[in-house]
Parts: structure tokens; sequence; C-alpha cells
């Protein structure tokens, strides 16, 4: 059945959307994008350069390319109402609506509904209007504290804000190992798909500040060595519960839901839920993607994903982020980048520009390579040596899937339990 999807989002998770729809031959894709990424581009049979968040835009731009539906990548339109506003023109999405993706796009909601509804695994918090109740709240805490702006931070994370715009959560620092689980969503049933971890810090090693994500890796079993079963299905039912929560609410839950999980003493606890695909975690999963991915976006915006059979491979995958010089704090743009042979590992455009013909940076993430393996060593190996065949300016992290981290968390897991 042909099929006209609109994919909106520029970065290496819209790329990955786009790889993975395109792998059926019967969709058209359709792309909206601030800036042209010449991954999507390709893959695109029209596509516009337009800002995400400016929802009119796109929702005509759907319609004059007669779209059946639409996937939404990032956050930021999510929140700008994109869902709400195709959704009224006839258009079927994946994505949450406006008052759905607060459990993103608002911190305290996300917390409270946790509480409301008594879903486990979340941490102690609460909720500050005011600077000056805020301070005496931390000089009187005794241990550490997360501090989380409201809203959306752009990828920036948690970091103590000078002026109080819109309010902060404060709430007890969990102490574990983190790991993601990503799952398809129709409203009322989910389907999980493999774990995978990711790397904030931007430095080898787990040093310096946090970024948007260097790189990810995943297990040919799908789980991660420092999680068990238990785990597992810890976070799985919290995801569920709060699948469940929405939908008494009222705000029923559809599209891809991320949760954010530290691995604790005491098992998982929630450090957030994403309203998206995680960048990079997107590409990890999506390339493992056996099943076809326009047939489970039909099936989540019908609300038959519970007969779904959703296959990953069982293979293991590693993504490694090139990132400019200078970032995450300084990133220079405008160097030339050249990219050689990357072998069997599989390209995702996230940031780039052209100048005489020459591909440049920009200032945010470059691009990513995926290695996928039967071993994680293997799909180390493949992404590190993609990831070493670009010259320019240009740098990654060396050890995200390598032994040594690897056994740095299994260490650091067994200490605390
Ligand atoms: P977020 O902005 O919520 O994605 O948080 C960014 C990063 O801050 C997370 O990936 C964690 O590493 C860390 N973080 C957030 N909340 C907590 C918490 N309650 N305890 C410990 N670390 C946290
Ligand atoms: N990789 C973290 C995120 O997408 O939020």
């Amino acid at each position: 059945m042909d099929m006209n999807i609109l994919v909106v989002g520029g970065g290496g998770r819209e790329h990955a959307i786009a790889r993975a729809l395109s792998c059926n031959s019967d969709v058209t894709i359709f792309s909206v994008m601030a800036r042209k990424n010449p991954g999507i581009a390709v893959l695109s049979k029209r596509y516009l350069i337009e800002k995400e968040t400016d929802v009119g835009n796109v929702a005509n731009f759907a319609s004059e390319c007669g779209v059946n539906c639409a996937i939404i990548g990032p956050e930021a339109p999510l929140e700008a109402g994109i869902v709400d506003t195709l959704q009224k023109q006839g258009i079927p999405c994946v994505g949450p609506t406006r008052l759905a993706a607060r459990i993103e796009t608002d911190k305290a909601f996300c917390r409270n509904m946790m509480e409301k509804h008594r879903i486990p695994g979340c941490p102690n918090y609460r909720v500050f209007h005011d600077s000056d109740a805020a301070c005496d709240y931390i000089d009187a805490y005794e241990g550490d504290l997360a501090v989380k702006p409201i809203g959306l931070t752009g990828g920036k994370g948690v970091r103590i804000m000078g002026t109080l715009d819109g309010g902060i959560v404060l709430e007890e620092r969990l102490i574990g190992e983190e790991f993601t689980l990503q799952a398809f969503v129709d409203g009322n049933h989910l389907v999980p798909m493999p774990l995978v971890q990711d790397h904030k810090r931007a430095y080898e090693g787990d040093a310096g500040p946090n970024t948007g994500g260097m790189g990810t890796y995943s297990l040919e079993n799908h789980l991660l060595p420092f999680v068990t079963h238990a785990d597992y299905e810890a976070a799985l039912e919290i995801m569920r519960s709060m699948v469940a929560a929405m939908a008494v609410e009222g705000q029923p839950y559809r599209g891809i839901l991320y949760g954010q999980f530290m691995n604790t003493r005491d098992g998982p606890r929630v450090v957030e839920f994403n309203s998206r695909f995680g960048d990079p975690e997107a590409m990890n999963v999506l390339s493992l993607l056996e099943s076809d991915f326009a047939a489970i976006l039909c099936r989540i915006i019908e609300g038959t994903l519970s007969q779904a059979h959703v296959r990953f491979a069982p293979k293991a995958t590693v993504c490694k982020y090139l990132v400019p010089e200078g970032y995450p704090a300084a990133p220079v743009s405008g160097a030339p980048i050249t990219v050689g042979d990357y072998g069997g590992a599989i390209l995702y455009y996230a940031n780039v520009g052209e100048k005489n013909g020459r591909m440049i940076t920009l200032q945010s993430r470059t691009m990513a390579f995926v290695g996928l393996g039967d071993s994680l060593a293997e799909a180390e190996e493949i992404a590190d040596r993609a990831a070493s065949s670009v010259t320019g300016g240009v740098w990654y992290r060396h050890d995200i899937g390598k032994p040594a981290l690897l056994e740095k968390r299994i260490k650091h897991m067994k200490e605390i339990r």
C-alpha cells in the first residue's frame, strides 16, 4: 500500500527514522528540517527548510504533499503543538499532543503524575517557583540534589540556573548506572525496543560537561550487563504505568516513549521521560529494526500495536557521534571535513553545512556512525574505524563501547548492590 509519510526534524535521529522508513519501497518520504540534512534530503521526494516549531508552515506543507501521516523527531515542535495542528487538518501523527508531551516538556508535571498515580521509581522531589524558598531547601537538605529547570533545556540538561524562570524541580540525586528504554506506544499498548546506554559526558572516561549524547551502544541480547531481568521488567512496568496514567487523565499517549532510568541499589528509578526517540539512541534501535517501520507507525495511529510482531536483529550496536572541535562549550563551525572509506558502518548525518562545495561543521553534533556486529567488540570496531575515516575539524569518544568502560559500569553496579 502506497504511503506518504512526513518526517519532522533534521538531525541524526531523523536521518535514522527516514532510513528505516525507506526500507519499504511503498513509502514516499517528505520532510521538514531547519537545516538541510543531506542524508534525509536524498531519501525525501520533497523537503522544506523551515523551523520545525513553525507548526502552521509545517502543516501547510504536509497538506500540499498529501501526506497520510507524520512522525515527529524532536521535542520542540511537540511542545509547540505540532501534533494538535496536524491532527486538526486530518493528518494523524506518531508523537504526543502538546499536553501529553508534558511528560518531557514539564518536569513538574511528570513528577506530579508519577506521585499522583503512585508509579514506582520516582525520586523524592520538590517543585519551587520561588528562588529564596529553593535556596533554603537546598541549604537545609542533607545530601546531593539534582537541580532541574521545569522546561526544556535544549539538550543542555541539568544545571543550576541563575534565575528561576518558570520554576525548578529539586530532586534527590540518584546513584547508579543509567540506561535507556524506548517503546512504541499506541495510547494503551506498549512495545519495547532494545536497551541502550548513552554517554552524556563530553570526554573519555565520562569526564567533562554534559552534552546531547556522544554515543551509545546496545547488546545482541537487547539487555545490558548491569541490568537484571527483574530490573528490566520493573522499568517496563514503570513505562506501562505512565502510559496507563496518561490514559486515565484523558491525555492518551501516542508515539515514542523514552524512559531514562538510573539503575540503583533498589532497582530502576526514573531520571526522566522523553516524548520522542533519543538522539543518538534512535540510531541504535532503528538500525536493528527488522519489521516494517511504516506498518508499526500505522499501528500506533490505529491503536492496534498489541497485534504487532516487532522484531529487532539479535546484534550489538555501537554509535559514535563526531562533534566539532570545541564542542560543547565553544564549537568551531565552518571547518571543512572529509569522510573517508567507512566500511560496513551506517552513516547518519546530523549538523553539516556546505561551503565552496565542501562539507563543513556547524555548531552541533556533526554526524554519527553505527556499527552492527554479532558482538559488542565487532560493532565497536566497525563504528570506530568508520569514525576515524573522517578528517577535519571533528573529534569523537574512542572509549564508547569498549570493554574497559563496560567493566567499570558492571563493577560500579556490583559495588552499590
Ligand atoms: P536530564 O536533563 O533530566 O536529561 O538530566 C541530564 C543528566 O543529569 C541525566 O542523564 C543524569 O545523568 C543526570 N541526572 C538527572 N537527574 C538526576 C538525578 N535525580 N540524580 C542523578 N543524576 C541525575
Ligand atoms: N540522548 C538523550 C536524549 O535524546 O535525550
